[in-house]
């Protein structure tokens, strides 16, 4: 991964924390009580969209959640903004610039390997039966900056449990899609597209994992990773593949996109970690993004400060051989 200049900021039109404010508001009001069930297509738009949406439909969100931050999210434009997303080029302002032909409805994702249901399913059957819950998480990327951001998204474990993975299920891959004609950066071939990316199934199945399809309550931007992507928030960026198409449960370790580019810099686990270096560079502290154009930094915390949540998971390995 290449570390470039901070990118110019693109003003975006939005003006999106009234609108994550004011559902905020709501949602304390309401005890944070979630109905558990979204009314009709989970990815349904309101009468009252966000202003200026453009392609982003409001989402109705169910609940909040006690795993979110109380940090300050950044803004939507930070968010929208400054990206990495190398389909579409690997500036920082490239996602934003360059993805406006990438059409992300109609959208399918097709579900394979070891499970009991499998097949190629509409994305609003597929997330239907999931409350959308506000995630507001901490991004760690491993180039050593970092976002917090309110992305709504539905539980990563509670979808896995409906396709019913068999035993021999030890892992969860994910592929991106493949659109040349739409990705710019596909054409260029920066990377070995897709891009691909995997977890075992006990960090797919830990309450963190979440399968993200909107931020600030609108759908996610093209540049975000529309229509669905990843968010594992204990782990570097990388780990939270876009515009997901394709999940299968397998019995060995999938390939993963950054591990196969640069297998002494990039393992499959990525978990945040500030005393394993990048071979390049430091992980001890981070540059916070919206804080200036060199940034404030901070120190980079062990699991990204989900410690509680995940360490278990790693009890006995060795993290830098399991980097
Ligand atoms: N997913 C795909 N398909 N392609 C990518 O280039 N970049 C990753 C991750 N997911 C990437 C991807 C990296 S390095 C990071 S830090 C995050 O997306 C950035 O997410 P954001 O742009 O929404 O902040």
């Amino acid at each position: 991964m290449i570390i470039r200049k901070p990118a110019d900021i693109n003003p975006s039109e939005i003006t999106p924390e009234s609108v994550f404010h004011g559902r905020r508001e709501f949602l304390r009001r309401a005890g944070l009580a979630g109905t558990g069930l979204l009314a009709g297509s989970g990815c349904a738009a309101e009468e009252d969209p966000a202003e200026d949406p453009g392609t982003l439909s409001k989402l109705e969100v169910a609940s909040g959640s006690p795993y979110s931050t109380d940090a300050e999210p950044n803004s939507l434009e930070d968010i929208m903004s400054y990206n990495n997303f190398y389909e579409f080029g690997l500036d920082k302002s490239d996602p934003a610039r360059l993805s406006g032909d990438f059409r992300p409805r109609p959208w399918s994702v097709t579900v394979d390997g070891e499970a009991e249901l499998t097949g190629t399913f509409d994305l609003d059957d597929f997330i239907r039966p999931h409350p959308i819950e506000e995630r507001v998480y901490r991004l760690r990327c491993v180039e050593a900056w970092s976002m917090v951001v309110p992305w709504n998204g539905i539980a990563l474990g509670d979808l896995i449990k409906r396709f019913k993975p068999t035993s021999r299920a030890k892992y969860v891959a994910f592929e991106t899609v493949v659109r040349p004609e739409e990705m710019p950066g596909q054409r260029r071939g920066v990377l070995d597209f897709p891009y691909v990316e995997g977890l075992t199934m006990a960090e797919a199945m830990n309450p963190l994992s979440i399968l993200a399809l909107g931020v600030y309550g609108v759908s996610l931007p093209n540049q975000n990773g529309a229509p669905i992507r990843l968010v594992v928030p204990w782990k570097y960026g990388f780990k939270s593949i876009k515009s997901i198409v394709r999940i299968s449960f397998t019995e060995k370790e999938p390939p993963t996109t950054w591990n196969l580019a640069a297998p002494r810099e990039y393992g499959f686990y990525a978990n945040v970690n500030p005393e394993v270096n990048h071979p390049r560079w430091s992980q001890a502290k981070e540059r916070t993004i919206g804080t200036g154009f060199f940034g404030e930094k901070k120190p980079t915390l062990m699991f990204n400060g989900y410690g509680e949540q995940v360490a278990s998971l790693y009890e006995g390995m060795d993290l830098r051989k399991f980097y």
